[in-house]
């Protein structure tokens, strides 16, 4: 069987890290990496590539960045005449990025089978690109691999039909599972001088919170006030070191003391900096995810989540972008009680050699 495997943005690449090595172990898949180039920064993209022993792609399409319509149409252009050069059984994309939905698109367009993996997520939030790219690329896929519960109710809902939606747990936490070891040795602690248990970690990348100025000021309002009890370490996103700059809001951030900016953090240190912190704040998707295994407070700057699991093993709690809750949400993290939580279900190491598996016995069987 050959397979194409898509990549485009940073959370895509720890996704696709198990999956490659266990597809590679059935020996019967012959697989082809294409990277969209929507992520270019060494620091978003190629330093993951090193860290997890990714295959360098065979093809890197180099769209860059754009408006959405403008990146989704781009990354559709280049992709198809690798599709059709290559001729692949199956397209497999991961996530819900733009790169997500533009190769799934081309690929049913020509007749290819679409596997999609972290299917069926929904925060119900339209406003959300990723909300669009997650309900299009499941409404297209043939094979829909689910990370949680949620997903397979929500794809049940939506009229997907059974035999193609498969509960597998989830692969961003088979990549943190075996790189557990290996991140506790990152030197990032003392290389910041940062004590375990000691500092906050931040991440901010959403348009919702860093597009609008008068969002991304509350949120700095609160993260203030945080910072008066704890240093808060803040690897800045390049769209969010953007919209900080635009806003005017440089010297403002500069001023905070205790807030720590630094340069987008390669997989091992921020896996090593989650693991240690006192909580984290975080607008990301699959940081609410992993701190759930890390059984860190995780502080959701959002008013929805497509992850409700998380919520419901306690370590997640959605806090949204009002300042005085922020700071009230932090206080009751710092005084809850640290009992250990259960684990989701299949999030055991195991999700990408079940896909594999799946994928091997239904295309031996017949083409999906
Ligand atoms: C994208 C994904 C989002 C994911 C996030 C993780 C979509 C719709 N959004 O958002 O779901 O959570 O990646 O990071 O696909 N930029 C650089 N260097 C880079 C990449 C981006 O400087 O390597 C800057 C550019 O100014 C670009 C901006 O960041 O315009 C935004 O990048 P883009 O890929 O459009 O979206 P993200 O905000 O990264």
């Amino acid at each position: 069987m050959k397979l194409i495997n898509v990549v485009g943005a940073r959370p895509n690449f720890m996704k696709i890290a198990p999956l490659v090595s266990a597809f590679g172990s059935t020996g019967c898949i012959d697989q082809f990496l294409v990277h969209t180039g929507q992520h270019y920064d060494s620091t978003m993209s190629e330093v993951f590539f090193t860290q997890l022993g990714i295959p360098r792609p065979d093809i890197n399409l180099g769209v860059g960045s754009g408006s959405q319509s403008v990146q989704t149409a781009a990354i559709m252009t280049a992709f198809e005449p690798v599709l059709l050069e290559q001729a692949p059984d199956a397209v497999l994309v991961v996530g819900d990025v733009n790169s997500t939905i533009a190769c799934g698109l081309v690929a049913v367009k020509l007749g290819v089978k679409l596997i999609h993996v972290e299917s069926g997520l929904r925060s119900f939030d339209r406003e959300m690109p990723e909300e669009i790219n997650r309900v299009l690329t499941d409404s297209i896929s043939d094979l829909l691999f689910c990370s949680e519960r949620s997903g397979v109710e929500n794809l049940r809902n939506e009229g997907v039909a059974d035999d193609k939606v498969f509960l597998v747990g989830n692969v961003m936490i088979d990549t943190l599972l075996r790189n557990r070891t290996k991140a506790d040795e990152s030197p990032i602690l003392e290389d910041l001088h940062l004590a375990p248990g000691e500092y906050a970690v931040l991440t901010l990348h959403r348009p919702a919170n860093v597009d609008d100025s008068r969002v991304l000021s509350r949120i700095l309002d609160a993260v203030e006030t945080i910072a008066a009890y704890h240093q808060v370490v803040f690897p800045v996103h390049p769209r969010t070191r953007n919209s900080i700059e635009s806003a005017g809001l440089t010297d403002r951030v500069a001023r905070i003391p205790n807030l720590r900016l630094i340069d987008p953090a390669g997989y091992l240190d921020f896996l090593k900096l989650m693991s240690s912190a006192r909580v984290v704040l975080t607008d990301s998707g699959g940081i609410q995810e992993e701190t759930t295994i890390l059984q860190v407070p995780c502080l959701t700057l959002r008013e929805n989540t497509e992850r409700p699991i998380t919520l419901e093993m306690g370590t997640n709690h959605l806090v949204g972008s009002d300042s005085e809750l922020i700071v009230e949400a932090y206080h009751q993290a710092l005084g809850a009680r640290t009992s250990p939580v259960e684990v989701p279900p299949l999030w055991d190491g195991q999700a990408a050699s079940r896909i594999a598996a799946i994928v091997q016995e239904q295309f031996a069987a017949a083409p999906v």
